[in-house]
Formats: C-alpha cells, sequence, structure tokens
C-alpha cells in the first residue's frame, strides 16, 4: 500500500518464532508496533489497513486523539487506588451505562469472561437455590471455568473437564429447545444477541424479545452477553437495543475502553439487591485509566456517530455481497460486525494471511468465515480499498 511495503517480505503463517512465551496462540508472524486511525504499521514501516480491531476491541481506532488526552492525563495524575476508595470516574461511568440500558447498577471488572463470571454469580444468587443457566451451542462466553462451562462448544473444553455444572446447551434460534430444557432449577438464559466467535450468526428477528417473554413467563433472567456486539458495534449502543427489550443483566468488555482492560456487569435492580459487599470483587476491575479510556469511548458514541456505524456497515456488507463472488456463500451481519462464509474448500485462514500479505488486517472464525470488524472511523475510501485487495484476492484463489 504505500512504498516501503513492497519491499517487505511478506507475512507468512508458518513463523512461529521459538520463544519462552507459551504456544497457546497461532500467531501471525508480523508485529504491529504502532497504531494510527485505522491503520497499523509493522517494525519495518509497512502500512496495513485494521479492519479488525484488535478483535471489535479498537473501535474509535488507534491513538485517537480525544481518548489519547484524557488516558494521558490520568495517567499523571494516578492509574490505580482499589476499590476500598471512591472512584468519582466509575460512578460517572455506571450512571453513563445505567442511563443508556435503563437498567440501574454496574459492577466493573478487566475482561469479558471476567464479567460473565460476575453474571453468572449474580444470576445464582439471585436464583436463590435455582442455579441453572440455559445458553446456546456455538456461543462463546470467555475462557474461565464459569464462562468456558458457559461456552456451548466441544472443542473449548476438551482437555478440561471437569466443567462447572448448571449449564445446560440447546441449538441457538431455537424456541422450543430453550422451552422444552426449562425445569425447576432453571434461573436463567445467556445468549450473544449475535454469535461472534462462532463466525458472526444473527438470529432470527425478535430473537431476543421472544427469549425476554419466555423469561418473563417462567420468571427467569435474561442475560445479554454484549462483550463482542456491545458498545456501538452493530450501530446501536447495545446489540439488544435492535429490538427494543430490556434485558436482566448485561456484560460488556472489549470496545468498553478502546483497548485498555476493562469489562461490566449491568444490572435490573432485583438483581444487584441480592449483591452486597464481598459478595463479589477484583483488584484491578475499574482501574481509573481503563475507566478514563471507558468515559471517553460512551461520550463519543454519540447518536450521529452510532446512525454512521450502521449506514457505514451497510454499505461495506452491501458492496461485499454486490461482488457476487462464486466464492462467497454468505455475507451476514449488523452495522461493524460482518462475517463472510465462503463455500467449501476456499480456506477463510488463507483468505485471511492472503489479506494480510496485501496490507489488510481481518480476523477469522473457523475454516470458512473472516469476520470483518473494522474501527467505526473508517470511510468509503477505506471500504473502495479493502474491495479492490479482497476482489483481487478472491479473484486470484479462483483461477
Ligand atoms: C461474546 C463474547 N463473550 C466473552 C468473550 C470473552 O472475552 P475476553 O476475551 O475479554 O475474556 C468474548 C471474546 O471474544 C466474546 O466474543
Amino acid at each position: 500500500m504505500n512504498q516501503k511495503q513492497s519491499q517487505a517480505e511478506p507475512p507468512t503463517l508458518s513463523g512461529q518464532v521459538s520463544s519462552a512465551l507459551l504456544n497457546n496462540y497461532s500467531r501471525y508472524n508480523v508485529e504491529f508496533i504502532r497504531g494510527k486511525g485505522a491503520y497499523l504499521f509493522d517494525n519495518s514501516g509497512r502500512e496495513y489497513l485494521d479492519f479488525l480491531s484488535g478483535i471489535a476491541v479498537t473501535g474509535f481506532g488507534h491513538s485517537h486523539p480525544a481518548i489519547l488526552k484524557d488516558v494521558k492525563e490520568q495517567i499523571e495524575n494516578i492509574w490505580h487506588t482499589s476499590n476500598l476508595f471512591q472512584s468519582s470516574g466509575q460512578e460517572i461511568l455506571a450512571g453513563k451505562l445505567a442511563e443508556q440500558s435503563g437498567l440501574g447498577y454496574v459492577f466493573f471488572c478487566n475482561s469479558g469472561t471476567e464479567a460473565n463470571e460476575a453474571a453468572i454469580k449474580f444470576v445464582r444468587k439471585w436464583g436463590n437455590g435455582r442455579s441453572t443457566i440455559i445458553t446456546a451451542l456455538g456461543g462463546f462466553h470467555g475462557r474461565t471455568f464459569g464462562s468456558l462451562s458457559a461456552s456451548g462448544q466441544y472443542k473449548l473444553w476438551d482437555g478440561f473437564f471437569p466443567l462447572t455444572p448448571g449449564f445446560v446447551y440447546v441449538p441457538y434460534d431455537d424456541f422450543e429447545a430453550i422451552e422444552n430444557s426449562i425445569n425447576h432449577d432453571t434461573a436463567a438464559i445467556m445468549i450473544e444477541p449475535i454469535q461472534g466467535e462462532s463466525g458472526i450468526i444473527v438470529p432470527s428477528d425478535n430473537y431476543l424479545k421472544k427469549l425476554k417473554e419466555i423469561c418473563d413467563k417462567n420468571n427467569l433472567l435474561l442475560v445479554v452477553d454484549e462483550v463482542q456486539s456491545g458498545m456501538g458495534r452493530t450501530g446501536k449502543m447495545f446489540a439488544h437495543q435492535w429490538e427494543e427489550i430490556k434485558p436482566d443483566i448485561i456484560t460488556l468488555a472489549k470496545g468498553i475502553a478502546n483497548g485498555l482492560p476493562l469489562g461490566a456487569v449491568i444490572c435490573a435492580n432485583e438483581v444487584a439487591e441480592c449483591i452486597t459487599p464481598g459478595s463479589h470483587g477484583s483488584t484491578f476491575g475499574g482501574n481509573p485509566v481503563a475507566i478514563t479510556a471507558a468515559n471517553s469511548v460512551i461520550d463519543l458514541l454519540t447518536e450521529d456517530q452510532l446512525a454512521y456505524i450502521f449506514i457505514i456497515g451497510k454499505k461495506l456488507k452491501n458492496e461485499i455481497r454486490n461482488i457476487h463472488h462464486p466464492l462467497i456463500k454468505d455475507v451476514r451481519g449488523k452495522g461493524l460486525m460482518i462475517g463472510v462464509e465462503f463455500n467449501e474448500p476456499t480456506n477463510a485462514k488463507e483468505v485471511a494471511l492472503k489479506l494480510l500479505e496485501e496490507g489488510v488486517v481481518v480476523g477469522t472464525s473457523g475454516d470458512r468465515v473472516i469476520r470483518i470488524l473494522p474501527p467505526f472511523i473508517i470511510t468509503e475510501e477505506e471500504i473502495t480499498k479493502f474491495m479492490l485487495v479482497f476482489s483481487s484476492i478472491l479473484n486470484n484463489l479462483e483461477g
């Protein structure tokens, strides 16, 4: 994409560097050392268009001036105190999240899995003896034991048995299976509004609305995992707001602080009432620097910005659809949470690697889906850049 790019060695997948790092990730052989807006730069100065945003994290791109200014100021003042003391930053952010969600109370932690762990504990406390949570096959809620056990995917569990008890798995988007699974011990349904890690699986219209009705009828909590779909990614602050419902618990992380570690659990009053000092906690949760970033992020997510995310996402999705490429089976998603599924035998990882070699970063999901999660600040020009590279790669694959 720039002059230096053509001189740089193309990145390869097989570039695993021998080091003391635990071998739990399969990493591309490229290191980004700088970022600006929608662009990343590697250690040779090569420029890459970032259509992954650190897996739905850096929604406002890299080094956003407003976020950077606030974070710099905060880090110069103080970067850790502890939850033994007052935190006006946490109070302000909790107030904004409560206002946006229509729910009353917020707990801060550091990540998506921690937010879901907390949500599972809160469900059990509220359930007061009832403890079973119904979750979806193909769901992803995190890697620690509670959220791992909530994630309905055998491949994630393999080697880690026994799981945390208290979860029942049903096919995603199947109401009958949910209704048939409810018994005297059921306390909640826990669900992603769009399954992210499983390949941007969008349920049928009014899915969450119907789940909420089932919950209300059976006195269950509806826990919505918005770790990936929340904080503007689909063009609403939270994806469930497309269905105008109010869940009982919302979990957040990823994009909430544009890359600084923060997670949050927003709870309805009846859940919050069950929580008392000592019920749950975190040393780092709600760290002042991450909270400052999150306060900037939520202020940047104005109605206009959310509308832009939806419109630009639709444009990107339509452009991909309109190439009518024979290798593409499906293009789906909402806002800037887009999945492109390929026909067999096209390998998504191969496509992602070729994109990377051409200076475009995307993610994958399984063997057939690439995940496109650009920052909210992308322009039409950047979409055109992406489309040129993407189409030419598909055409070459075809040949
Ligand atoms: C829907 C959802 N929930 C939870 C998680 C786990 O978040 P974290 O990796 O921050 O623990 C993820 C991560 O991809 C996710 O997509």
